[in-house]
C-alpha cells in the first residue's frame, strides 16, 4: 500500500515542501530511501525502524520504499523521521491516510521512539503556512515556536507512541503552551547608568535614529562597551514579523535550545570575539548555518576592539552589511540569510589605549600608532557612518549622583525620527525606510541643501578632503539630525553636526581632538 505525508526541507530560512511517499509490500525485508537524500536522511530508516518496533510495529516481513519528492531538491537533516514514520503507519493501514493530509510532520526520532526537537522549526511552520498547509505536528521541544505562527494549527508530540494515538484519532496532540515572554533586555541595561560622555550619547542617538553604523574611539574604561550594550534599548520595538525573523534565524542556528536566543520582541545583541573566523561571522560551514551578522539581524552587531579583527574577517563582513543578506553556498545547495544589523564598533586610539590622554601616559611610538591606525582604515571603516571620540570619564561625572537620561526618553525621540523616515518611504519619496539606506537619487530628493549649507559642504570637501562616499554619508546623517529635530528642511547646523561626526575622514582619531 502507498501512503503520503507532508514535510519540508530548509534552504536558509526558506522552507520547501517535500512529499514523503511510502510504499509497503510483503517480501524480502528492505528499507530504501530515494529522492536525492543526503546521508542523515538515508539513516532515518534505522531510526524509524527501531522507533516503530517500540510501538509494536515489526517491519521484518516487508519491503519498504520511501520516496521524497520532488526528486530534484536535495533533502538534508533528520527532521523527515516523523513524516516517514507517519506515512509508514498509514501504508500499513494502522492509521487512516486522511489523518495525514494537510498536516506538516516534523521531527527527529531516537531509537527508543522519543521525538527530538529540530532546528529551524519556526521556518518550517511559516513555510507551511504560506503553502496553505493548515495543520502541523512538531516535537514538544519546539513548542515555543509552534505557538508563534498565527493562523496555523500546530500541535506537539513527544514520542512516536503519542503520534500513533493522535493519528488514529484516540487522542489530541497537545497544544503548545504560549511562552511569549516580555521583552526584557530593553529594561535590563539602561542609558541612565552611563555618566557623562555627552558626545557619545548624542552620536548613539543619531546612529539609532537613522540606522547608521557607529564607531566609538576611546581609552579603556571610557564606557564604549557599556554604550554599545545599550543601543538596542533605544531602537523602536520590533514588529511581529521582524520578531519572527529573529527567532527563525536563532532556531536554524540551534540557539533556541540553549537559551542563547532573544525572547519574542527582543532585539538581538551579538558581540563576536575578535578572533572569530570568517565562517563564524558571515555564516556557512558544512551545515550552512547563519553567522553572527545574521544572528544580529534587526539588532546590534558589536565589534569590540575592531583593530584586532583579522583583515579577512572584516572583509567578509563588508558584502553582507552592504546587501542586507548573506548567501551561503555549499555543494549544490545555497542558503540565504537576512543580515541587517546595526553595526557598532569600538576601538582604542592606539595599542596602549591612552594616545592623546592629558596625563601623557601613552607610551606608543609614532610608528606603532601609525601601524595600529592602518588596521582601522579601509573597507569596513568606510561603512561605519558615525565616528565619535570618547574622552576619559571626568571624575566629577563619576562622583555626581545625577543619573543620565534614561533609554526610554531617547527611544521616544528615535521612534519619532524613524516615523518621519517611514512616512517619506510610504509616500514614495524615498526607496528606503531608514536614512542609512537612502540611494543617490533619494539624496537629491530629500536632502536638498540651501545656499549656506552648500557653502559649508564645499568648505568641508575642500579643507577636509571628504570623498564622494563621505559626502553622501554626511547628507544622510544630516537628514537624520533634521528628522530628530522634526525639521523637513536641511540647514547648515544639521550639516555642520553631520560633518563633525566624520572625524576619521579628517585623519587620526585622538581623544584630545574631541575635547
Ligand atoms: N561613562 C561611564 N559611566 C559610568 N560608568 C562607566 C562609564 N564608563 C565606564 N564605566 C565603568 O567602567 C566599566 C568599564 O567600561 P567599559 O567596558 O564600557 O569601557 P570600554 O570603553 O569598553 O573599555 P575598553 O577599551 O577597555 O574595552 C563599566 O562597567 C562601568 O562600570
Ligand atoms: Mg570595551
Amino acid at each position: 500500500m502507498l501512503a503520503i505525508a507532508e514535510s519540508s526541507v530548509l534552504f536558509g530560512l526558506a522552507a520547501f515542501g517535500v512529499r514523503v511517499e511510502v510504499q509497503i509490500a510483503r517480501g524480502i525485508p528492505s528499507f530504501d530511501v530515494v529522492g536525492l537524500a543526503e546521508a542523515a536522511v538515508r539513516e532515518s530508516r534505522v531510526r524509524v525502524k527501531s522507533a516503530l518496533a517500540q510501538v509494536g510495529v515489526d517491519l521484518s516481513e516487508y519491503r519498504v520504499v520511501v520516496n521524497l519528492a520532488p526528486a530534484d531538491v536535495k533533502k538534508r537533516g533528520a527532521s523527515f523521521d516523523l513524516a516517514i514514520a507517519g506515512a509508514t503507519l498509514a501504508a500499513l493501514g494502522l492509521v487512516p491516510q486522511e489523518a495525514l493530509s494537510g498536516v506538516l510532520l516534523l521531527g527527529e526520532l531516537s531509537l527508543n521512539g522519543a521525538v527530538h526537537r529540530t532546528r529551524g522549526a519556526l521556518s518550517h511552520l511559516r513555510g507551511a503556512h504560506e503553502r496553505k498547509v493548515p495543520r502541523a505536528i512538531v516535537p514538544a521541544g519546539n513548542a515555543e515556536e509552534a505557538a508563534l505562527v498565527a493562523g496555523m494549527d500546530a500541535r506537539c508530540v513527544s514520542s512516536l507512541a503519542e503520534l500513533l494515538e493522535v493519528l488514529s484519532g484516540r487522542a489530541d496532540a497537545s497544544l503548545p503552551a504560549s511562552r511569549a515572554r516580555e521583552p526584557a533586555a530593553l529594561l535590563r541595561e539602561d542609558l541612565s547608568d552611563v555618566r557623562g560622555q555627552p558626545a557619545a550619547r548624542r552620536a548613539l542617538e543619531i546612529a539609532a535614529a537613522g540606522g547608521h553604523n557607529l564607531l566609538m574611539v576611546g581609552p579603556p574604561g571610557a564606557g564604549k562597551t557599556m554604550l554599545a550594550r545599550r543601543v538596542a534599548g533605544v531602537l523602536p520595538a520590533l514588529t511581529a514579523e521582524e520578531s519572527l525573523d529573529v527567532i527563525a534565524i536563532h532556531s536554524v542556528a540551534g540557539l533556541l535550545a540553549s537559551g542563547g536566543a532573544p525572547a519574542y520582541g527582543e532585539r538581538p545583541f551579538r558581540a563576536p570575539h575578535h578572533t572569530a573566523s570568517d565562517v563564524a561571522l558571515v555564516g556557512g560551514g558544512d551545515q550552512a548555518r547563519p553567522g553572527e551578522v545574521s544572528l544580529a539581524h534587526h539588532g546590534v552587531l558589536f565589534l569590540d576592539e575592531l583593530a584586532e579583527f583579522r583583515r579577512s574577517a572584516v572583509e567578509a563582513l563588508r558584502q553582507p552589511i552592504e546587501d542586507g543578506h548573506v548567501i551561503v553556498a555549499r555543494a549544490q545547495v545555497t542558503a540565504r540569510f537576512p543580515a541587517r544589523p546595526m553595526v557598532v564598533a569600538a576601538t582604542n586610539p592606539c595599542p596602549c589605549g591612552y594616545q592623546g590622554d592629558a596625563s601623557g601616559r601613552c607610551g606608543c611610538s609614532a610608528e606603532r600608532v601609525r601601524a595600529y591606525r592602518a588596521r582601522l582604515s579601509g573597507p569596513l571603516l568606510d561603512r561605519l557612518d558615525v565616528h565619535v571620540v570618547l574622552p576619559p570619564v571626568e571624575v566629577s561625572h563619576l562622583q555626581s549622583t545625577a543619573r543620565g537620561e534614561p533609554s526610554a526618553a531617547v527611544r521616544a525621540r528615535v521612534e519619532k525620527a524613524r516615523d518621519a523616515q517611514r512616512a517619506r518611504y510610504l509616500a514614495g519619496e524615498t526607496t528606503a525606510p531608514t536614512n542609512v539606506a537612502l540611494g543617490t537619487r533619494d539624496l537629491g530628493r530629500v536632502c536638498a541643501v540651501d545656499e549656506a549649507g552648500n557653502r559649508l559642504l564645499a568648505a568641508a570637501v575642500d579643507r577636509l578632503g571628504l570623498s564622494a562616499r563621505a559626502y553622501g554619508k554626511v547628507l544622510r546623517l544630516a537628514r537624520t539630525i533634521a528628522d530628530l529635530e522634526g525639521s523637513t528642511a536641511l540647514s547648515a547646523p544639521h550639516l555642520a553636526e553631520a560633518i563633525g561626526l566624520r572625524v576619521l575622514d579628517r585623519g587620526a582619531p585622538s581623544a584630545s581632538r574631541a575635547a
